[in-house]
């Protein structure tokens, strides 16, 4: 088989570059090792910036994402037993977020590429990448039993943070940048209308609680636990009991309970690798970085660089020019580093490392003291937060 450009991993940054190629005319196709109801039911992220939002909408897949998206013109931080407001709509001024899950964007994608007559091949196994520094990459894997191979002019890691793309360039080629936190994320999904309409994070001395949701039936919960945390030690009762404390404010808002449906465990790292390119291999989304998500940035990010990567494409096959896709990876580099400086601001500000740190915990309540009591801290976090502009 043949192909322009190959794409390994249908998550968010392969499929949207899969449909952002085909809008240019550029044929693609995209392998994936899990089956497409895996796919389309794993529950991860839910915040999308505004500029996400927009590409969806002009790219053609807006419909579900209009009536069934949750629009936020501002986020809560809660500490010391007070809740405040940061209004990103007075703050962008105009930006907003929408909660929308991945799985519904992703579910968006897959329709839209196959009622398009694109190429998705689901549950392959045995994925690997030849002749990268050549200018005829191919890929060859296994599906059905049989083995197969595809040429291609390009190739797209979109395989996320476990995927082969990383792993198949030489050692010593890619610089990495690593911080890991000494905490995790317990999130779950429950059959409970959510108690407040915008999302809420909240600092306190037992740890980080977050509250977000789904739909006007559906809430979505996380909690901070200990990185090696074992899921059979929270009972419901014990999350409800975490959830109350750590969201307690002096008003005596609490969140509303409700039957669990879904309960797991995340860990939380910084991870970089520079750069993002090898020969015709070009890397997109978590495959090339992973960030805490405390910013809800990590599907954001995946996004913006395959925006950037099927510009760069869209050039080399329209006038033969490399110029966009050799600057990609310092192109997404820029952005990735600010957004990783973010999601580590917020990770920090938030979370308690140390139950010990007096000065650390002190520290954190005058971070935040200032975040909402000053309207330029205020504007800085909400200006990150809602996506800041696309700079290509
Ligand atoms: P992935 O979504 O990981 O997709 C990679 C795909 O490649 C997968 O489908 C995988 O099965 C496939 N694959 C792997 N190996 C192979 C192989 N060898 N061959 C073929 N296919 C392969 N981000 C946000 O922006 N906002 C949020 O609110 C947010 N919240 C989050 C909450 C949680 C609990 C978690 C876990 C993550 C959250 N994120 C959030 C991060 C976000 O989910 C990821 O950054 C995003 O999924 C990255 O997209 P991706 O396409 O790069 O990778
Ligand atoms: C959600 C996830 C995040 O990481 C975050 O910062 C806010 C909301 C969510 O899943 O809704």
């Amino acid at each position: 088989m043949r192909t322009q450009v190959g794409i390994i991993g249908a998550g968010p940054a392969g499929l949207m570059l899969s449909h952002l190629l085909h809008l240019e005319g550029i044929e693609s196709v995209v392998l994936e090792a899990h089956t497409r109801q895996y796919v389309e039911e794993r529950v991860r992220a839910g915040v999308l910036e505004q500029a996400t939002v927009d590409l969806m909408v002009e790219t053609g897949l807006g419909a579900r994402l209009k009536q069934e998206g949750l629009l936020h013109n501002g986020i809560k931080l809660s500490f010391g037993g007070c809740r405040h407001r940061i209004d990103f709509r007075d703050l962008t001024p105009g930006r907003t977020i929408t909660v929308y899950a991945q799985q519904e964007i992703l579910k968006d994608l897959i329709q839209a590429r196959l009622d398009s007559g694109g190429q998705i091949h689901f549950d392959v196994s045995a994925v690997s990448l030849h002749g990268l520094d050549t200018a005829a990459p191919v890929i060859r894997y296994r599906a059905g039993g049989d083995s197969r191979e595809i040429h291609c002019d390009f190739l797209a890691g979109c395989d996320g943070s476990h995927g082969v793309s990383r792993t198949s360039i030489p050692a010593g080629a890619l610089a990495v940048f690593e911080r890991t936190y000494p905490f995790a994320w317990l999130g779950i999904l429950a059959e409970a209308p959510p108690a407040s309409e915008e999302p809420i994070y909240s600092h306190h001395q037992q740890g980080f609680a977050l509250f977000s949701m789904r739909s006007p039936k559906i809430t979505r919960l996380y909690l901070q636990c200990a990185p090696d945390e074992d899921l059979d030690q929270w009972p419901d009762s014990r999350i409800w009991e975490a959830l109350r404390t750590r969201h307690a404010t002096s008003d005596g808002w609490r969140p509303v309970e409700g039957p669990i449906l879904q309960k797991g465990i995340t860990g939380m790292r910084s991870f970089v690798v520079e750069p993002m390119q090898f020969g015709r291999l070009f890397l997109a989304g978590d495959a090339a970085h992973i960030v805490p998500p405390t910013g809800a940035k990590g599907m954001n990010l995946a996004i913006a660089d395959v925006r950037v990567l099927a510009r760069g494409l869209a050039e080399f096959y329209a006038s033969g020019r490399k110029d966009l896709l050799d600057q990609y990876s310092a192109t997404c580099l820029r952005r990735v580093w600010k957004v990783q400086r973010f999601s580590w601001w917020m990770t920090s500000m938030l979370h308690r490392f140390d139950a010990e740190d007096g000065f650390e915990y002190r520290r954190q309540l005058a971070e935040l003291d200032y975040v909402t009591g000053s309207r330029a801290a205020s504007m800085s976090l909400a200006e990150n937060y809602v996506g800041l502009p696309m700079d290509y």
